[in-house]
């Protein structure tokens, strides 16, 4: 427990005006958990409903009788929540700020009554395309406004959306829309970021000639940087020409609270991504609550997350949850360091934000550059900073709090995952004392627990795997298409408790520090990357036999990406096919998953019963030859070291 026991106490004078101060916090704590019907009750209220529920919760993690089930019997739509509801007092306001890549073009201020009339059309368009209650639409757009009206626009008719993530390759696209069987897919003629162009359109070209992919009837295309794309017809339609006289009315689908909203595809452990399933109100009650309590939303605040819609980030905190509390958003299009590394600290001057949410990854990139790029933005709209996506190092997180908030605003760092729909730990920021590099403490409702490998509760100050007790509204309801492997990765585990995936520390004042993946998911600049992903996308090389990949300690990004390949015999290995097999899996998956090191193995540590030893090669990528363990268990200890010997070393 060697952490400085640096604490940052609340400001009183941000709490004096803040949502939760601190005995509000204990009080709200313990509300949640020992009447979390009452509680979640009274949170419900804030949506608007066709029909209220009268149902709150109704859970159970025992296997022979697993349901999870909030506000079952109530009726709404997300849509309406998020756009309808504010027309009438706040019709007029910008609901989103749309920063372009480059920052000579104009920014687009979008109106809730504009996105009201956007959303409404490209509805209607979808009504007139067939898509009905229950279709599933496939998402592929940069961060631009018509990625959050698509979003919108499937929820008003009651249309699943999976939003797929535009750095991914047109393997990845393929999979993902076969796995759900998409119907349409909304995507653009290129993306713009950092000045360069992503060839969207012809990505979802490649990838519908993929097998599995051949339900999807229409591909709506919108017309980003007008470059010309192969338009196959009558399958290719423009997104403008569909939309285009269309009614800016639209009579929203009649949700029931546990309908699907959305699919989010997410990387697990084993085999290929997982559909993770999130249902209407549940989801929609929790983002919504969590965007105003943790960011201490006010009506007057420019609010930005720098996250892509393609993450749950950005599902949870571009879009439901703003958008359902009527605030204003900045949707940025660029990347942090382009045109300069300034561009961050320019955009949040340009537009007065004052809730600034981003990634460590971000925040260490930038620390690089000093802080001077910093320094030259005056930055005093800010008064509120937030992290997600991976553990931040005290380092980082003091720079961010010092240089960026001149140690004027508090630093939320929360902890939360695709699979919870919304933040469960996180500082509430005039309640909770700061601790760099700790998440802190659960949000309402939420109850951490760690255990031991045998699934020992551990008490006080301890060490473990963080597990969740209980369920919250925004909890994900299933893999799509296999709920199977929904228990059997996050039920089965530790039997009645939800498994994180995560280790983590709890220290003497009950503080929680995630620790990282314990499982073989790596997270590279906050995006989670399974090492089997990467691992098959190596071996479907010709030339490949056999391929290990592990994670390793990166002071950008996090984690790096170390692949050991072996490859067929006869094969040379040489440094164009070394340059090849990365292409590859960049072609495979997309350029997220690019190896950062790639070293040729002539043999695997395997145990006796040809299990591969992942410890063992984890600690020689991290350079660690001198804490290799107990290496009798393996078939052939001299393949190790030959793998120390031969360590590519960047
Ligand atoms: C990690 C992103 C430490 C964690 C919202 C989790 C974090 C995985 C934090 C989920 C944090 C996320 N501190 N680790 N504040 N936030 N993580 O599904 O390992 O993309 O399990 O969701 O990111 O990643 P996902």
């Amino acid at each position: 427990m060697n952490h400085p026991a640096v604490v940052h106490p609340v400001d009183p004078e941000f709490a004096a005006k803040s949502r939760v101060t601190r005995e509000a916090y204990e009080r709200m704590y313990a509300e949640s958990v020992n009447q979390p019907d009452a509680f979640w009750g009274k949170v419900a209220q804030r949506l608007d409903w066709f029909k209220a529920p009268t149902k709150v919760k109704d859970v159970s993690y025992q296997l022979d009788d697993f349901h999870i089930r909030w506000y079952e019997d109530g009726e709404l739509n997300a849509s309406v929540n998020c756009l309808d509801r504010h027309l009438a007092q706040r019709g007029d306001k910008t609901a989103l700020i749309f920063e372009q890549d480059d920052p000579s073009k104009p920014a687009e201020h979008i109106t809730y009554r504009d996105l009201h009339a956007r959303v409404c059309k490209l509805a209607n368009a979808l009504r007139s395309l067939g898509v009905r209650k229950g279709d599933r639409i496939t998402i592929y757009l940069p961060m631009i406004p018509e990625a959050i009206v698509s979003m919108l626009a499937c929820a008003r008719v009651g249309a699943i959306h999976s939003v797929v993530f535009g750095g991914f390759a047109p393997n990845s696209i393929a999979d993902r829309v076969a796995d759900c069987t998409s119907k349409l897919i909304i995507t653009a003629d290129e993306g713009l970021r950092g000045g360069k162009k992503v060839p969207l359109k012809a990505n979802v070209d490649a990838a519908l000639k993929m097998p599995g992919t051949n339900t999807v009837e229409t591909v709506l295309v919108v017309r980003h940087t007008g470059s010309a794309v192969d338009m196959q017809m009558p399958r290719d339609r423009w997104y403008d020409a569909v939309v285009e006289g269309q009614s800016e009315e639209c009579a929203p689908e009649r949700m029931n609270a546990e309908d699907p909203l959305f699919i989010l595809y997410t990387s697990g452990s084993t085999g290929k991504p997982k559909g993770v399933l999130h249902t209407t109100a549940g989801y929609l009650v929790y983002a919504s609550y969590t965007h105003e309590m943790v960011f201490d939303l006010r009506d007057d605040d420019i609010y930005w997350c720098t996250a892509d819609v393609g993450w749950v980030t950005g599902h949870s905190y571009i879009v439901y949850g703003p958008l359902s509390n009527g605030s204003t958003a900045v949707v940025f299009e660029g990347v942090p360091n382009y045109p300069s590394v300034s561009r961050f600290w320019e955009v949040i001057d340009k537009h007065k934000v004052s809730i600034f949410y981003t990634a460590p990854t971000a925040i260490r990139a930038l620390m690089r550059d000093g802080d001077e790029p910093v320094k030259k933005t005056s930055r005093a709209s800010l008064r509120l900073l937030g992290t997600v996506g991976e553990p931040i190092n005290p380092e980082a997180w003091r720079w961010y709090y010092e240089v960026v908030g001149d140690s004027r605003c508090p630093v939320v760092d929360t902890w939360w995952q695709t699979e919870t729909g919304g933040i469960l730990i996180t500082p509430l920021a005039g309640a909770i004392d700061l601790k760099p590099g700790s998440a802190t403490k659960p949000f309402f409702g939420v109850q951490p627990a760690l255990v031991d490998a045998n699934g020992q509760l551990l008490e006080g100050e301890a060490e473990g795997n963080l597990v969740l007790l209980d369920s919250w509204p925004g909890q994900m309801r299933t893999v799509y298409g296999d709920h199977q492997r929904f228990i059997d990765t996050y039920f089965r585990t530790y039997p009645g408790m939800y498994f994180t995936g995560d280790g983590c520390r709890r220290d003497a004042d009950g503080y929680y520090w995630i620790t990282g993946r314990v499982d073989d998911v790596i997270n590279v600049s906050g995006h989670r990357i399974g090492t089997a992903e990467v691992e098959s996308a190596l071996v479907s090389h010709p030339k490949v036999a056999e391929a290990a990949v592990v994670g390793f300690p990166h002071d950008i990004k996090g984690q790096g990406i170390y692949a050991y390949v072996t490859l067929i015999a006869g094969e040379a290995a040489t440094e164009a096919l070394h340059k090849e097999l990365i292409a590859h899996v960049r072609k495979e998956i997309g350029p997220i998953a690019t190896p950062d090191h790639l070293q040729w193995a002539p043999g695997l540590p395997k145990t006796r019963s040809g299990k591969i030893m992942r410890r063992i090669l984890r600690k020689i990528a991290e350079n660690a030859p001198d804490q290799l363990g107990d290496t009798s268990t393996l078939a052939d200890p001299s393949v190790v070291e030959s793998l120390v010997n031969e360590r590519r070393v960047p």
